[in-house]
C-alpha cells in the first residue's frame, strides 16, 4: 500500500564520497565536485586491499577502516515549507556526524542502531540547494571481533509529513488474545503535534489482510495540545485470524490515517502478525500453542564479497538457502540487523532473536562499544526495540553476548537489570535473554545474573566439566523452573570441498561435537532449541592467511558445504542423501578413503563401480520398547537391516579406484541416489543463475555461479582456473568471490579464480530496463554466456 499523505522516500542515490578526512567538508560551500559518485548502501572497507598491516587485524578481515565523508545535494519544493522533514539512517558504521547546511544534526557512535534527525529548521526550499554532509569515523582499530564494514552501509530515508503526525516508530501492535476463532489486536499509536496550537484530531486505523481487504476499522478522536504527544489505544477483534507461523507466515497491515476536521494530514503503515509465543520450562518453545524446536543459526551481517552493504537480493538468497537446510530461526549476532532482514524473516517464516550488544562496560577490544556504553546503551536499546517490536518474527530479545560482567558482582546484575527493565517497559510481550558462556565455568556466571533473565541463553553448554556430557541436565536438575535456550553451539569447521585424508586435520571427526549437541537438543523438550555458530561463513574472526571464519555450513558465496547436508538431514523430512569427499584422487589408487554419508534415509548402500560396500543405517533416537515403533514394529514390517551406528552419519572405508561412487538410499518407499564421479580435466565453463529476470531499480541483483566442467559436464572439484566476467547491457558486477578463506584477491573486480570448481559473480541491475549479458572466459576453457532480462519496476 502506498502512503497518500506522508512521503517516505529512499535517499540512497546520488551521493558523493571521499575516503579520508577533510574538516572543511562539513561546510555547505565546500567543493565536493571531485569526489567519487556513489549510491548507498556503501561500504568502503570491502574495496580493500587485504593487508596484515591494516589495524583491524584478523577480527576485521585484514581490511582497512579509516575516515570517510559523504555528501548529498538536494532541493525541496516550496510546497513543503509548512511540513516536517526528517532524515533517517538505518545504520552507519560508525561514529557518524551529520550536518545539513552547516548545521550539526548530531553524532551517533553505535554502528548498528537506526537513528533519525529533524532537518526542518535548517532547510532551504525552492531553487536553493540543501547540502547534507556525513563524516564517518572507523579509524580507531581494532574495534570488533568480526568484519564491520565502514560507511553508510544501510539505507537512508527522507520523510516529509505534516506537523501533526504519527511519531517515528510510533506504533506498537500486540495480540493479547488469540484463538482459532478470534484474536484481539491492540494498536497503540503515538501522535505528535508540532503546531503552535492545540489540534483536535481523528485517528482512523484499519486492519488489512493479505488480499487487501479491510477487515476491521476503528476511529478515535483526541485533542493534543501544542508540542505534545498523545498515545491512542485502539482495540480490534479479528474473526478467524490467519495465524503467523513458520509454514504460513501470514501478515496483516495496520493502516493509520490522521485527520484534522475532515482534512487528512498524515498516514502510516505497520506490518504485523497474529501469533502467540511462549517459552516453557518443561516444553521449550511454543508457537501458537504448538511445540517448535528452534533449529537456528547465528548470522553476522556481511554478505561476503559485497561486504556490509548487502543488497536485499543477496540477503534473500542467503535466507532461502538456510530455509532449504531446514533452519527455522536466526540469531542476529551480536547487534541489531538491517530492517529488511526482519521484513524478510516476517515474510519467509523465520523466528528471530534480536540482539543488542557484544560489549557492555568491559571492552573486548581497545576501541569497542564499551567507551560509549554508559551514555548510549539505553538509547541504543530503545532504538532497537521501538524499531523492531512489531515484527512477528521476533520471539526473544537478547541484551548481550558473552558479556564479561556476567561473572562480576555487583556490576553484572546491576547493568543487566537496567537493560532488562528497559526492554520490559517497551515490550512486555517478549522474553529477554543474554548469551552466557560461563555457566559452569570458573569463575561462573553469577546466579544473580541468571535469575534476571526470562530465558537463560547458553553459549557452548558442552564446554565445561561434567557439562561436556551432561549438558543442560545439570541445571535442569538444580533449577527445574529455568527456561533454556542454546544461544550458541558449535557447527562443523570445514573449508568447502577441501579434504585432508589423514592426520588430525582429516575431515573424518569434524562432526562429533555438532552431532552430540543436536542429539541432546532434539530429544529434550525443555531445551527450546539451538543456534549454531554460524549459519554462513563471515568475514573476519580469522588468522592470516585466512580472512574469514569457516565454521558454518554455507560458505561466503552461499555455496553449500558438506555440513549443509548434515543439518538438512537432521532438520528436514524430505529424503536427504549426500556423500563426500569428491572422487578425484589421482595417485591415491588403492588408498583407503573414508566415505561419509549424511542422510535421513532408513538405510543406505554404497557402491564403487558397481561393487557393494554394504548397507548401513544409524539409530537415533534409540528405539526402546515402544510396540508401535520399537524393534517389534520393525521386525513385523520387515525392516531390512539392524542399525550399524549411533552416529548421525554413516561411514564406509573404500579403497580408491577412479570411477563412480554411488549411494542408494531408501526412505519408506522412496529411493534416492547420490553419485560422485571421477571427472576428467577442466574443459568448459557452466553457468547457473538464481533468477531469469531482475528489476531495473538500481538495486536488484542476480547471482551467477560459474562452474568448471569436464567434457561430460561434471564439476571438476579440484579446478582453480582463472575466470573473467564481461558484462554488457544494463548491469554491473558488484562483487566476485570463490569462498576460499585464504585468498586475498579483491572482491570488487571482474576476475577471480575458481575454488574447488566454483566461482561467484553478483550482478546488479541499473535503473534502465533491458538485457544483461555476462560472458565468462578462461584460458583453455570453452567460454559461456548468459542473458538475464531486466524489467521495469
Ligand atoms: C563465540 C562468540 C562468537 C564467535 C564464536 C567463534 O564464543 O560468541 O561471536 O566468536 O565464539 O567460535
Amino acid at each position: 500500500m502506498t502512503l497518500k499523505w506522508r512521503r517516505r522516500d529512499s535517499f540512497d542515490f546520488n551521493w558523493k564520497f571521499f575516503k579520508g578526512d577533510v574538516a572543511e567538508a562539513k561546510n555547505a560551500d565546500f567543493d565536493d565536485s571531485k569526489w567519487r559518485s556513489v549510491d548507498l548502501p556503501h561500504d568502503w572497507s570491502i574495496e580493500g586491499p587485504f593487508s596484515q598491516d591494516n589495524p583491524a587485524g584478523g577480527g576485521g578481515a585484514y581490511l582497512p577502516g579509516g575516515v570517510g565523508w559523504y555528501s548529498k545535494r538536494f532541493k525541496l519544493s516550496e510546497q513543503y515549507l509548512v511540513k516536517k522533514i526528517f532524515i533517517e539512517f538505518d545504520g552507519i558504521y560508525k561514529n557518524s556526524d551529520v550536518w545539513v547546511n552547516n548545521h550539526h544534526l548530531g553524532f551517533h557512535p553505535y554502528g548498528y542502531t537506526s537513528f533519525y534527525y529533524d532537518m526542518t529548521p535548517y532547510l532551504n526550499y525552492g531553487d536553493k540547494e540543501n547540502i547534507l554532509a556525513v563524516r564517518v569515523d572507523n579509524s580507531r582499530q581494532p574495534d570488533a571481533r568480526w568484519y564491520t564494514g565502514s560507511g553508510i552501509y544501510r539505507h537512508v530515508w527522507i520523510t516529509i509529513t505534516d506537523k501533526l503526525h504519527v511519531a517515528q516508530w510510533g506504533t506498537y501492535i500486540t495480540t493479547p488474545k488469540i484463538s482459532e476463532d478470534f484474536a484481539r489486536v491492540v494498536i497503540r499509536t503515538r501522535v505528535v503535534n508540532e503546531y503552535d496550537d492545540e489540534k483536535q484530531c481523528t485517528l482512523t486505523t484499519s486492519i488489512i489482510d493479505q488480499d487487501g481487504n479491510e477487515i476491521s476499522t476503528n476511529e478515535t478522536q483526541h485533542s493534543i495540545i501544542a508540542h505534545q504527544e498523545h498515545e491512542f489505544i485502539q482495540t480490534f477483534n479479528v474473526q478467524k485470524p490467519h495465524l503467523w507461523s513458520i509454514e504460513n507466515p501470514y501478515l496483516y497491515k495496520a493502516y493509520n490515517t490522521l485527520r484534522v476536521g475532515k482534512e487528512p494530514v498524515d498516514d502510516y503503515e505497520t506490518t504485523f502478525g497474529i501469533r502467540s509465543i511462549l517459552f516453557d520450562a518443561d516444553k521449550g518453545f511454543l508457537l501458537n500453542g504448538r511445540q517448535v524446536k528452534i533449529k537456528g543459526v547465528c548470522l553476522h551481517h556481511d554478505g561476503g564479497c559485497v561486504g556490509a552493504a548487502v543488497p536485499e537480493a543477496v540477503l534473500e538468497r542467503r535466507l532461502k538457502i538456510l530455509k532449504e537446510m531446514g533452519c527455522n530461526a536466526i540469531r542476529c549476532s551480536h547487534y541489531p540487523p538491517a530492517p529488511e532482514l526482519l521484513d524478510m524473516c516476517d515474510r519467509m517464516g523465520f523466528l528471530v532473536m534480536d540482539e543488542a550488544f557484544d560489549e557492555w562496560r568491559i571492552g573486548k577490544f581497545k576501541y569497542g562499544y564499551h567507551d560509549y556504553f554508559d551514555e548510549w546503551a539505553i538509547k541504543d536499546l530503545e532504538s532497537m526495540i521501538y524499531r523492531d517490536r512489531n515484527h512477528p518474527c521476533i520471539i526473544i530479545w537478547s541484551v548481550g553476548n558473552e558479556i564479561p560482567e556476567q561473572t562480576i558482582l555487583p556490576d553484572g546484575p546491576i547493568i543487566l537489570k537496567k537493560l532488562v527493565d528497559t526492554v520490559h517497559r517497551l515490550d512486555p510481550t517478549r522474553p529477554v535473554t543474554a548469551a552466557c558462556d560461563n555457566i559452569g565455568a570458573e569463575p561462573p556466571t553469577t546466579i544473580e545474573f541468571l535469575e534476571l533473565l526470562d530465558v537463560v541463553g547458553y553459549n557452548y553448554v558442552d564446554r565445561w566439566g561434567e557439562r561436556k556430557e551432561l549438558m543442560y541436565s545439570i541445571d535442569r536438575h538444580l533449577f527445574p523452573k529455568r527456561k533454556m535456550i542454546g544461544t550458541e553451539v558449535s557447527s562443523i569447521m570445514e573449508v568447502r570441498d577441501e579434504y585432508v585424508l589423514e592426520g588430525p586435520k582429516g575431515y573424518i571427526s569434524n562432526m562429533i561435537d555438532a552431532e552430540e549437541i543436536w542429539r541432546f537438543t532434539r530429544i529434550h523438550d525443555y531445551v527450546s532449541g539451538m543456534f549454531i555458530w554460524a549459519g554462513i561463513e563471515y568475514l573476519g574472526e580469522s588468522r592470516w592467511p585466512y580472512i574469514s571464519f569457516v565454521g558454518a555450513p554455507i560458505d561466503r558465496c552461499g555455496f553449500k558445504k558438506d555440513s549443509f547436508y548434515f543439518y538438512k538431514s537432521q532438520w528436514t523430512e524430505e529424503p536427504v542423501l549426500y556423500i563426500f569427499p569428491h572422487w578425484n584422487w589421482k595417485g591415491k589408487e588403492g588408498h583407503v578413503i573414508p566415505v561419509i554419508c549424511y542422510t535421513n534415509c532408513d538405510e543406505v548402500e554404497l557402491f564403487l563401480n558397481g561393487k557393494s560396500y554394504g548397507k548401513q543405517r544409524y539409530q537415533f533416537p534409540r528405539q526402546g520398547m515402544d510396540p508401535n515403533k520399537g524393534w517389534f514394529w520393525y521386525v513385523k514390517h520387515g525392516f531390512p537391516i539392524p542399525p550399524t551406528t549411533v552416529d548421525l552419519h554413516l561411514l564406509w572405508f573404500v579403497p580408491y579406484e577412479p570411477g563412480t561412487l554411488m549411494a542408494i538410499g531408501r526412505k519408506g518407499d522412496k529411493i534416492v541416489i547420490y553419485k560422485r564421479i571421477t571427472t576428467g580435466e577442466p574443459a568448459k565453463i557452466g553457468l547457473e543463475i538464481d533468477k531469469e529476470t531482475v528489476i531495473a531499480d538500481g538495486r536488484d541483483c542476480f547471482h551467477l555461479t560459474a562452474k568448471i566442467l569436464d567434457k561430460d559436464g561434471n564439476i571438476v572439484p579440484t579446478a582453480d582456473n582463472m575466470l573473467t566476467f564481461h558484462v554488457e547491457g544494463e548491469g554491473k558486477i558488484i562483487g566476485v568471490d570463490n569462498g576460499d578463506p585464504a585468498s586475498h584477491e579483491p572482491f570488487k573486480t571482474n576476475q577471480r579464480r575458481a575454488f574447488h570448481g566454483l566461482c561467484l559473480a553478483i550482478i546488479q541491475a541499473t535503473n534502465n530496463p533491458g538485457k544483461i549479458t555476462v560472458r565468462v572466459i578462461s584460458p583453455n576453457l570453452e567460454p559461456a554466456e548468459i542473458t538475464v532480462k531486466s524489467i521495469k519496476p
